[in-house]
């Protein structure tokens, strides 16, 4: 594990949070590595720039869905599903692991036992498992994708066949279901009476900040139901060490990463604190457009809603803080972060790297 590379303390602070340019914090170091601009050739994906505009409005007068979300939807729904045994082939195998485990602390510390989950961004509930574990009595899961969700289904159907045979009697109750999270209500999938003790968005909260709007009806869908002293968990990519290397960038060049991801921007004049678009490319996982979450004004924005920070921390940072906790290190290597035999490998430099792009946050309805 390549833990030394990356040790930036955890920092808050960004200024110019609401003028339409901001700029990184001068602590978040940024390596100033360059690489070749990467073209989109998948002659598969739908063009963004001739995708005509299908906004549709409900009945209640919501609208969805503009030209990107229609191709992040696309994306998690042509993404194929991967067998268990297959997974050990990807090319990112040591930093899913990772992202897992990481996913796992930011879940062992905040799970109520006997509590209710609510999973925004589901893709195909690889999280199920970490939520059951730690002991929580019911799950709902909502994701855009359609297909996702049905793998979500199959993932559950096959769980249950197994831990009917393990841990009889155990109540976990689990439902999925198909929804725009950032366009559409949550009540109109859900019971307005359902409460939770935890909302959790992993990886999926920065499709939001498109513009104000859909980041305004995530933050509505997250505490609409949340209860008072619930907790609001998630991970984002770090957009504060993103500009960080943009900015450090040859004048003309808008592209930077490694043999394993790829940040394009499409100009770097102007910083807006939404809808501040690149296309992001992470090998075997992501090939879609995404915004930058400018942290300030996401934290502000949450104040609004009754959400009080209370931890932001880069992955490697959590990694640094938690890998001698007793349960988190044995999870290094139940989850095969970490190889009990060196000759079964190690994460290389290229996946460090990438899991160093993304920060984990909680957030407590005090309000
Ligand atoms: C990187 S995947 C993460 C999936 C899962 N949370 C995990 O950690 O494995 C991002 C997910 O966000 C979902 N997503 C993106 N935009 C969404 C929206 N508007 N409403 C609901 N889900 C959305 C995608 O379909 C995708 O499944």
């Amino acid at each position: 594990m390549y833990s030394h590379t990356y040790t930036n303390s955890d920092s808050h602070s960004h200024r110019n949070e609401d003028s339409s340019s901001w700029h990184p914090d001068s602590n978040t170091s940024a390596p100033t590595t360059t690489y070749s601009k990467r073209k989109r050739t998948d002659p598969a994906l739908p063009d963004a720039t001739t995708h005509s505009k299908r906004q549709k409005v409900s009945r209640s007068g919501y609208r969805s869905t503009n030209d990107d979300t229609i191709l992040v939807q696309y994306h998690y729904n042509s993404r194929p599903k991967v067998d268990i045994s297959k997974r050990g082939e990807s090319k990112i195998i040591f930093m899913r692991n990772f992202n897992n485990w990481v996913k796992s602390v930011l879940i062992g510390r905040h799970a109520v036992r006997g509590g209710t989950v609510l999973d925004l961004g589901c893709g195909k509930g690889g999280d199920l498992l970490k939520w059951k574990k730690a002991g929580i009595a019911r799950y709902i899961g909502l994701d855009i994708a359609e297909v996702a969700i049905k793998h979500a289904k199959e993932r559950w159907r096959d769980m249950k066949v197994r831990s009917t045979i393990k841990n009889k009697g155990r109540k976990f109750v689990v439902e999925f279901n198909t929804l725009d999270c950032f366009s559409f209500p949550l009540s109109t999938k859900i019971s307005r009476t359902c409460e939770f003790d935890v909302v959790s968005m992993q990886f999926s909260l920065h499709y939001a900040f498109e513009n104000k709007s859909r980041a305004r009806m995530a933050l509505r869908n997250i505490t609409s139901n949340l209860k008072q002293g619930g907790k609001f968990i998630g991970t984002i990519p770090d957009a504060n060490w993103i500009v960080k290397r943009l900015k450090a960038l040859p004048k003309d060049e808008l592209a930077f990463g490694n043999e394993i991801y790829n940040i394009r921007f499409e100009q770097k004049e102007t910083f807006p604190t939404f809808g501040h678009k690149y296309w992001f490319w992470l090998a075997d996982a992501v090939d879609c457009p995404e915004y930058l979450v400018h942290f300030r004004t996401f934290e502000r924005l949450a104040a609004e809603y009754g959400l009080e920070l209370k931890y932001k921390k880069r992955f490697h940072d959590v990694y640094n803080e938690a890998k001698d906790e007793q349960t988190f290190r044995e999870l290094l290597y139940v989850m095969k972060v970490i190889r009990e035999n060196p000759d079964d490998g190690e994460m290389s430099e290229a996946e460090w790297e990438a899991a160093g792009l993304y920060i984990a946050f909680a957030f407590e309805k005090v309000r």
